[in-house]
């Protein structure tokens, strides 16, 4: 369509993604095969079949059951080197993407396989592709401070510019950012930037304890920020970005009906909003269905939609000459 050609057209960022949300039920299937891991599905369709979610937990079930395919270093290149390709045909012209390391170390995936994988994916696919990419390192929320901590230490080795920043991620409700508190203070010391998955299925407070405890330099969902008219304020006032993920939002009944999404309030309220996929392999689309899905439920103006575009590049972690080259 005319407007499906418009916004592939505009130059954007992606700034939440997880990787191992990109993982389609076709690569799913082969590197089961290859690394010979039983699947409780026999077919394509019947992967599809089991992406029916009620909630956050519902996904992250299949989610974690989805990962355990990746095993190697080649795996973990050849799933990040396929969301490259994908997204670069979709006017994506920088990438900010999490992975969740405690995922596999816990299943006995070296960090180091897992960490240099990605990166030698993401330094082929800027050569291959032209998207330029940044890595963070997100904590699984519903581990323990201490195993965040571990996950802290193990990866400083990588803290010299090609692990970026770290993000907290998983299972939202009961595990307030408070519970992280200490690790995102560690993490600042070593010039770490930090962002944080708050107020998805979470109250406003988590939004709030994010920013000021957390102290977080992107707001990752921050869908319910608008139940707090001061905490709203502060937020637009302050320039914080939001990394919006509609079709996420939509799979994991956060809203009933696109219709009924917040994007377009959030935007009204003065909030830097940007949309982005989350896990695209598991929610029915990459950024352009993303834009896609919003667009007539909630009637965005193709300049609406060059604004969320701009929003991404300006809400990036790229240096303001970097972002001048795509604005
Ligand atoms: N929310 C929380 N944790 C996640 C998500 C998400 O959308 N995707 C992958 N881990
Ligand atoms: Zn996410």
């Amino acid at each position: 369509s005319d407007l499906e050609k418009f916004i592939t057209a505009l130059p954007k960022a992606e700034l939440h993604l997880h990787l191992e949300g990109s993982l389609e039920p076709e690569l799913m299937m082969e590197l089961a095969t290859k690394n010979n891991i039983e699947l409780p599905y026999q077919t394509i369709d019947e992967i599809r079949k089991a992406y029916d979610f009620s909630n956050l937990q519902d996904f992250l079930d299949i989610y974690y059951q989805g990962m355990n395919v990746l095993q190697g270093e080649e795996d973990f290149y050849a799933l990040t080197m396929a969301y490259l390709e994908k997204v670069s045909g979709e006017g994506v012209v920088h990438a900010e993407v999490f992975y969740d390391p405690q995922g596999h170390t816990s299943r006995g995936v070296p960090f180091a396989e897992v960490t240099n994988g990605i990166l030698r994916a993401l330094d082929d696919g800027r050569e291959k592709y032209g998207v330029s990419s940044e890595l963070i390192m997100s904590f699984l929320r519903h581990l323990s401070e201490e195993e965040a901590f571990a996950t802290l230490r193990e990866a400083e080795p990588w803290f010299d510019g090609r692990i970026i920043g770290v993000g907290l991620d998983s299972s939202e409700l009961g595990h307030p950012p408070s519970k992280f508190q200490r690790v995102f203070a560690a993490a600042r010391e070593m010039d770490l930037l930090l962002v944080a998955h708050a107020g998805e299925e979470g109250p406003a407070a988590y939004v709030r304890e994010a920013v000021e405890l957390l102290k977080v330099d992107r707001l990752d969902h921050g869908n319910r920020t608008l139940e707090d008219t001061a905490l709203t304020e502060t937020l637009a006032q302050s320039g914080m970005t939001f990394t919006v993920c509609p079709l996420s939002n939509l799979k994991l009944c956060g809203v009933p009906d696109m219709k009924e999404h917040p994007l377009r309030r959030m935007m009204d309220a003065g909030l830097k909003v940007t949309v982005n996929s989350d896990d695209p392999a598991y929610f029915g689309g990459y950024m352009t269905a993303n834009f896609l899905s919003v667009a007539q439920p909630l009637d965005l103006s193709k300049e609406d939609i060059a604004q969320l575009c701009r929003n991404s590049i300006a809400g990036s972690f790229l240096t303001e000459e970097e972002k001048s080259v795509h604005i």
